[in-house]
């Protein structure tokens, strides 16, 4: 089955400082988004990877991250205002494969088996999302702050990415989600209200999203102990 691989890159993501978008924060010194695309370029089923980068921030990313890296992509283009907004410019310019993969520029650490699995799983089911069991206990709060509700855990998991969907799935859900106005945190959430099925794909905690500081110390961590360099 030919895949193809989308990876929204276009968040603002400053909260890690120095007013750079946070996938452009060098990582054992290179840019979080250049470890990612080497990550998905090294799962011989991806055919093609496509790169949603900040509107106006194309050829620089082209030039400054990808070449210099010697990272070849199929596409760099512009993403949205929010994720979703992303995804949908990158769905524009994804033609031809049969399953799509969804991967966030900020989970540089996703290794190749774990991608492997949960094509597999999409291959088989249609859909398939990484995710992890949670190890804390979730409370949903009610408007004032106080606990409205606790979910039994054991059911409970929290979504990562890679997700993987049939294209023609991830094309229709967020097509419907333009036209119903929904807004959702992942793809998944906009596949899944259309009924389809999406299997959970055990992953790893160390796939970690970052977002603070502190995730990007211990995702440094994890390479030097993976004995990883460039
Ligand atoms: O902000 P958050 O970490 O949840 O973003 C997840 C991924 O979505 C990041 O890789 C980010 O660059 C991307 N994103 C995007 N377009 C946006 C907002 C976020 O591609 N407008």
């Amino acid at each position: 089955m030919q895949v193809i691989a989308i990876v929204p890159a276009a968040g603002g993501g400053t909260r890690l400082g120095a007013g750079v978008p946070k996938q452009y924060l060098p990582l054992l010194g290179k840019p979080i988004l250049a470890w990612t695309i080497r990550a998905l370029l090294a799962v011989p089923r991806i055919g093609e990877v496509i790169v949603v980068v900040p509107a106006g921030d194309e050829g620089r990313v082209a030039r400054e991250i990808l070449a210099p890296c010697g990272l070849s992509v199929a596409r760099v283009v512009a993403g949205g205002a929010e994720r979703q907004d992303s995804v949908r410019e990158g769905l524009r310019v994804a033609s031809g494969a049969e399953l799509i993969l969804v991967h966030d520029a900020a989970r540089p650490l996703i290794g190749a088996a774990v991608v492997e699995a949960a094509l597999a799983a999409a291959a088989e089911t249609g859909g398939a999302v990484v995710a992890v069991p949670v190890t804390d206990t979730i409370k949903r709060a009610d408007g004032a702050g106080c606990v409205a509700e606790t979910p039994p855990r054991g059911h409970l998991w929290a979504a990562q990415t890679p997700q993987i969907f049939r294209a023609d799935w991830i094309r229709e859900a967020h097509a419907r989600a333009l036209a119903d106005g929904v807004s959702a945190t992942d793809d998944a959430m906009l596949v899944e209200r259309l009924g389809y099925p999406v299997r959970l794909v055990p992953g790893s905690t160390e796939n970690l999203k970052i977002t603070t500081t502190a995730d990007l110390m211990a995702a440094e961590q994890i390479l030097r102990g993976r004995g990883v360099t460039w």
